[in-house]
């Protein structure tokens, strides 16, 4: 295990060291096309070929021979590979980046020694890594316990519980654990079927200076979200907000990386007003993750009733999720939201996550998954995928869709020339 690692590390390191230097100075910003040669694989063509007839499968159809480009309309959501490839590592950035994804993303959390690592939660470590069955679970804020009479395994362990060093001699794995599981090794197990174990072979885990160095070698955009401290701030004492905030502001700075190719998110006002005032050059094209009117099917107006707020603090961007933007009509056809409205009437641009989530979407409609709540109606197929990426870009105008697997959303920009 611990030999492929570090193999891993250092052939991944090598090869973004020398694309650094292959890739002449003035094509480095990128433009959306690079000469990265993109493939998109066999899923499109899945998609279109399970859609209800009409004009929007032919002309998708009509786009399945030509050559596709890198596009910022494609969010490499966690990577972008992570549908197969474990999120947030560098074998999900290097899936999401081979499908065209032309904007990458990193989830930040802080480590013990105040190291920036990406992770979508600061302590979702015992499910997307193997650390419970390392020497290193000990430090885990609850180690493991098996599951016993009746009661589930648990374990609860944080970036903030182990150093970079630490959290770099750890797997990456597939999202999921083992409820009933009563050794650490079977805790690991528990990857929905509609995923795959297949790369769950010790994925490269990532510092947020290695993300920057990797996409900034790919000439690629950088999306990195600040994810809410978990434990109490001021951390350690002395690391508050501010520090968080401001640290991934100099991460970008120190590499060199020109604030227009960078879009840092958060769900927190208080995060992005920071930006706003500490770093206008990153704060003006900041994202505000937006999810405060849930459930979507019920209170997604007082999240629009709250629009104009941001839009008067100097918020330029708001990310609702999928549900938020799209409804059903009395004829079942998929159409923009109130929330949707409402933004477009502000002026406000929208980003909006995502696809390529909730595995076959005829079982997601089924047991309710929250990204088809407001369309459950309309939803009957996984073809219905492109009906809704249609709607979110010609009817909504979004600016760009995060997924799971890039290729879905790549394929749909290059045939509508969005990039
Ligand atoms: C879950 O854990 C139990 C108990 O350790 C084990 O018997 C079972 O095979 C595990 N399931 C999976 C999918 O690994
Ligand atoms: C933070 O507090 C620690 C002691 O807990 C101290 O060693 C360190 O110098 C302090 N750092 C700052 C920036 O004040
Ligand atoms: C809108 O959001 C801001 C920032 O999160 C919050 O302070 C305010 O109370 C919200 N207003 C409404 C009407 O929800
Ligand atoms: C879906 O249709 C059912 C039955 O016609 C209706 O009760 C329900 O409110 C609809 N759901 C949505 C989200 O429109």
């Amino acid at each position: 295990m611990h030999f492929t690692t570090s193999t891993v590390v250092v052939g991944l390191l090598a090869v973004a060291a020398s694309g650094v230097s292959a890739v002449p100075a003035k094509r480095r910003p990128d433009k959306g096309h690079t000469s990265r040669r993109v493939e998109l694989g066999p899923r499109p063509e899945y998609l279109i070929n399970n859609m209800d007839e009409g004009p929007l499968k032919d002309k998708l159809a009509l786009c399945l021979e030509k050559k596709v480009y890198t596009t910022h309309f494609s969010i490499g959501h966690r990577g972008g590979g992570c549908l197969q490839f474990p999120e947030e590592t560098m074998q999900s950035l290097v899936a999401g980046t081979r499908m065209g994804a032309g904007i990458q993303e990193c989830d930040l959390a802080f480590t013990s020694d105040r190291e920036l690592v990406c992770r979508h939660d600061q302590c979702d470590l015992h499910t997307t890594t193997n650390i419970v069955a390392t020497t290193l679970g000990a430090k885990c804020t609850t180690p493991f316990e098996p599951a016993s009479d009746g009661k589930a395994a648990t374990a609860k362990c944080c970036t903030s519980d182990i150093t970079l060093a630490e959290f770099k001699s750890l797997c990456g794995k597939m999202d999921g654990y083992n409820a009933s599981a009563t050794t650490p090794e079977d805790f690991l197990h528990g990857t929905p079927n509609w995923r795959t174990d297949l790369y769950s072979t010790c994925a490269t885990v990532l510092s947020h200076k290695e993300f920057i160095q990797y996409v900034d070698s790919q000439g690629l955009q950088f999306t990195t979200e600040l994810k809410q401290p978990r434990v109490p701030m001021p951390f350690q004492g002395n690391y508050t907000t501010q520090m968080y905030e401001q640290q991934v502001v100099d991460e970008y700075v120190e590499a060199g990386i020109n604030p227009s190719r960078v879009w840092l998110q958060s769900f927190v006002f208080e995060d992005v007003a920071y930006w706003l005032k500490h770093a206008p050059e990153f704060g003006r094209q900041a994202i505000l993750l937006d999810q405060s009117g849930d459930p979507p099917t019920s209170t997604v107006e007082k999240a629009a009733a709250n629009l104009t707020f941001y839009k008067d603090a100097g918020v330029k961007i708001v990310a609702p999720p999928l549900p938020y933007l799209v409804s059903v009509d009395a004829d079942g056809e998929y159409v923009p939201s109130i929330y949707a409205t409402k933004a477009k009437e502000l002026g406000l641009d929208i980003i909006t996550w995502s696809l390529e989530r909730s595995g076959p979407l005829a079982q997601a409609v089924a047991r309710n998954d929250y990204y088809y709540s407001t369309i459950t109606n309309g939803t009957h197929r996984d073809g219905d995928m492109y009906k809704l990426v249609d709607v979110l870009a010609q009817d909504v105008g979004v600016k760009g869709i995060f997924s799971d697997w890039s290729a879905t959303v790549t394929f749909y920009a290059n045939c509508m020339r969005l990039f």
